[in-house]
């Protein structure tokens, strides 16, 4: 049996380079999940997906704790959660080509104009993590913010490597997370857009 202790990661210390292959077997692909939540979407694929290593980056303590021990209460062994700011990581700490898929779903949207310099989604941001993603590697988002789903759609439909493709790709179409379960639920439009890294 695994504890919650053996799923949690340590946070790249003075920016130091983070590859999260490493804990992996060598080969096994990795995806990485920005702002999990309680874990309701890592914990159905990688429970479906046994083959492939899954990060998630959770910042609010009580969320990243709550996901950590519900993925060791199913004795998953191939995800790892790290409480972090997924923003900063990937900016300056996650190093290129190393990962087959980014998902980020219902971001926070800071919809006050003076506070969207908070969000995830900027120029910024978005050059880094295509950077992080290798060649074919897909990147799924989903949104319930009208607004904000156009600010991610323009950038990274601008992006010059990314190119869009079917939300649902694969057999995991709607992600199922704990905040689409609700907003659904309240009968708000859930907004997706999946783009793939030129191979
Ligand atoms: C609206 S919730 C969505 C949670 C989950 N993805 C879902 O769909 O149910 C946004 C989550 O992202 C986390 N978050 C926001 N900014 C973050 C950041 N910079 N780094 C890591 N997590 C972040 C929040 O703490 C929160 O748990």
């Amino acid at each position: 049996m695994i504890r919650a202790d053996d799923i949690v990661i340590a946070p790249p210390a003075h920016d130091e380079p983070f590859d999260p292959r490493r804990f992996f077997d060598p080969q096994t692909p990795v995806e990485l999940e920005i702002g999990c939540g309680k874990g309701g979407f890592l914990l159905d694929r990688a429970r479906a997906h046994p083959q492939i290593g899954f990060v998630g980056i959770e910042w609010a303590n009580k969320y990243f704790k709550y996901a950590a021990d519900r993925m060791a209460r199913w004795n998953l062994r191939n995800v790892r959660l790290m409480r972090a700011d997924a923003r900063h990581v990937v900016l300056n700490s996650l190093v290129d080509d190393c990962l087959g898929a980014l998902h980020v779903y219902h971001p926070d949207p800071w919809p006050k104009k003076r506070h969207h310099k908070r969000r995830l989604f900027q120029r910024d941001f978005v050059e880094a993590a295509v950077t992080a993603l290798h060649g074919g590697g897909l990147w799924r988002v989903q949104t319930d913010h009208e607004e904000y789903f156009q600010v991610i759609r323009d950038l990274l439909d601008q992006h010059p490597l990314l190119r869009q493709v079917p939300f649902d790709s694969d057999e995991s179409a709607a992600p199922n997370t704990n905040f689409e379960i609700k907003y659904v639920r309240d009968g708000r439009t859930i907004y997706r857009f999946a783009v793939q890294k030129h191979p």
